[in-house]
């Protein structure tokens, strides 16, 4: 695991009970967000040959459990152990497990589905490419990714979060950038959604692996 994971994954354990106790309540009013998972769900239900999914950076579970209600067969994976933890009690008739969305434990083409929600904010912009070559690599052609993110530039490194000390950096993404590097590894960017206001907007971006 590289520094930058380290860091990650400290984070989030220190994190991880402040983090479950406040997100998933934003994420429930949310509601453009989820729209745009609601239609992830709908291509995969209707490409996918009921395949399974997998919430890569999937924190407290919310997001896993909100698409296994809308009916995917999806488990969660994250790099924290006490966030997968914390997931674990919540949604106890799900599956998650500590793992990495870098080298996910999948076989080539077994996947219907990848969805990464805010879990890209702590990769670098330079990194983007390497992950969604993965992602691309567990996708069956025709599967689909969505990925959600903080539009912006430039990398913040709070020192806090939650009220508690992390030491990750956190990066926003231009969607044009975010966009550039699904495309550069072969994944066909479907559609593009931006909310949220003028500040500090949210951005997610659909994609598929082309049959
Ligand atoms: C901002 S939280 C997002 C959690 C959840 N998806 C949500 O929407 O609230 C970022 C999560 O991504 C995880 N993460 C960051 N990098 C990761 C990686 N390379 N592999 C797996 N999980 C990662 C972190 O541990 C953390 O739980």
């Amino acid at each position: 695991m590289s520094a930058r994971e380290a860091a990650v994954r400290a984070s989030y354990d220190t994190v991880a009970q402040e983090y479950a106790d406040r997100v998933p309540q934003r994420f429930a009013g949310d509601v453009l967000g989820r729209a745009l998972l609601s239609g992830f769900a709908e291509l995969v239900k209707r490409d996918g040959g009921g395949l399974p999914v997998v919430d890569a950076g999937c924190g407290p579970g919310h997001v896993t459990a909100h698409l296994a209600g809308l009916g995917l067969p999806v488990h969660g994976v994250d790099l924290s152990p006490r966030m997968v933890e914390t997931a674990r009690r919540a949604h106890a008739g799900l599956r998650f497990e500590v793992g990495s969305m870098t080298a996910l434990d999948a076989g080539d083409a077994s996947l219907a589905g990848v969805v990464a929600w805010w879990s890209l904010v702590h990769t670098p912009p330079e990194e983007l490419a390497a992950v969604f070559a993965e992602f691309r690599r567990v996708l069956v052609p025709g599967g689909h990714v969505v990925v959600g993110f903080r539009v912006g530039s430039g990398p913040r490194s709070p020192r806090r979060a939650y009220g508690l000390p992390v030491s990750y950096e956190f990066h926003r993404f231009a969607p044009e950038r975010v966009a550039g590097a699904l495309a550069g590894v072969g994944l066909e960017v479907d559609g593009r959604l931006m909310w949220g206001g003028e500040a500090d907007p949210s951005a997610g971006l659909l994609a598929s692996r082309p049959t």
